[in-house]
């Protein structure tokens, strides 16, 4: 039996898919390489030193995706394929909403005629929006988010709380991430944003490489104690830990987070990166940016408690890791 990992070559997919491998599951990679490519999947075979099922090919094609079914023993689906940069989502909602909720509806149809009934879904912390305040729990309002990306995350959310009330032998799993960053410890698998990265990590790891001039720090006039936001991030590789233990306790429908339960400042993370790297970072403060959230954490006693979750790396870790990955891209570029 096999485990179909979509987007199984993307950032936090192909930390996934390793993952899965390493705690002896078989798995299957489906990918259109939308966001990575074919180097990934052999960096991904070096790392695991074996070959890997793959088949390229999109969500929204039901011919692929029976294909998919017909030819493997799939008993569980792990689903991350779709696209994920908020500022292009707000430029181009539809093909956001075609790529994740009309892609996500596509590979559910699929997998209920081969009555697969087994589903873990990528959702993402920015489905808290800015009506609760941090710790975010599961249980706290979500919607109203600013941006399409976020409301393709809480659609699909709805999406399988519906599927499952419709029929309780499906066992659904949506984890909310709070902010991936890190890359995998051999430093061949990472995060790469196309162009001028948006998310702070890769921001700093690119300033850190010379390939941008400086940093700019989107608000210090924040009510926190340095004026700079406060964000959870968590390692990729304890996000990707957290999808096996998912896998293997699910029962009926449930929403977790996946985070730390720690904040880390804008100017924290900074500081954080030059004491692991030696490498310092010029950054200016800049205005705030739009739709940032002043705090953001995870409530951690969920996943805690009912999947046994406890992320293990620190920050310091999440940069030198981060750091290895960006030389390593480089180098290989
Ligand atoms: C973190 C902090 C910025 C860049 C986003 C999405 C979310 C999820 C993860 C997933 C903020 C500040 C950033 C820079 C800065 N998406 N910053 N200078 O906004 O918490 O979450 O990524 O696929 O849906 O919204 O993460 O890394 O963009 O920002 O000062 O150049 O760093 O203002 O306070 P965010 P981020």
């Amino acid at each position: 039996m096999s485990i179909l990992v979509t987007g199984g070559t993307g950032y936090i997919g192909s930390h996934t898919a390793l993952k899965l491998l390493e705690r002896g599951e078989r798995v299957v990679l489906l990918d259109n390489f939308s966001n990575s490519g074919p180097d990934v999947l052999t960096r991904m075979e070096e790392i695991a030193g074996c070959a890997l099922r793959f088949y390229r090919g999109d969500i929204l094609c039901a011919d692929t995706l029976s294909e998919i079914f017909r030819t493997e023993d799939v008993e569980g689906v792990v689903h991350f394929a779709g696209l994920k940069a908020v500022g292009e989502s707000v430029q181009k909602p539809l093909e956001y909403y075609r790529n994740n909720v009309a892609g996500t509806l596509n590979l559910l149809e699929v997998i209920g005629r081969f009555g697969v009934k087994n589903f873990v879904f990528s959702s993402s912390a920015t489905v808290y929006g800015s009506r609760s305040v941090a710790p975010y729990r599961e249980d706290m309002p979500a919607g109203g988010c600013t941006n399409p990306y976020g409301q393709t995350k809480y659609i699909i959310e709805l999406m399988l709380q519906d599927l499952y009330a419709s029929d309780d032998s499906y066992n659904i799993t949506a984890l909310r991430y709070f902010n991936p960053i890190g890359a995998h410890p051999s430093g061949k698998i990472g995060e790469s944003p196309s162009g001028v990265p948006n998310n702070l990590m890769p921001y700093i790891t690119q300033v850190a490489a010379g390939k941008l001039p400086e940093l700019r720090v989107f608000g210090a006039d924040y009510d926190t104690p340095d004026g700079t936001c406060i964000r959870d991030y968590i390692h990729v590789e304890d996000l990707a830990e957290g999808h096996v233990l998912a896998l293997r306790n699910q029962r009926g429908f449930n929403i977790y987070n996946l985070g730390t339960g720690t904040g880390t400042s804008v100017l924290g993370l900074v500081s954080a990166f030059e004491e692991a790297t030696d490498v310092k970072i010029p950054y200016r403060i800049a205005d705030r940016r739009p739709g940032d959230v002043q705090t953001s954490f995870a409530a951690v006693t969920k996943a805690r408690e009912e999947l046994g979750f406890l992320a293990r790396f620190d920050v310091r870790r999440m940069c030198e890791d981060s750091w290895r990955w960006e030389r390593y891209a480089n180098g290989h570029a």
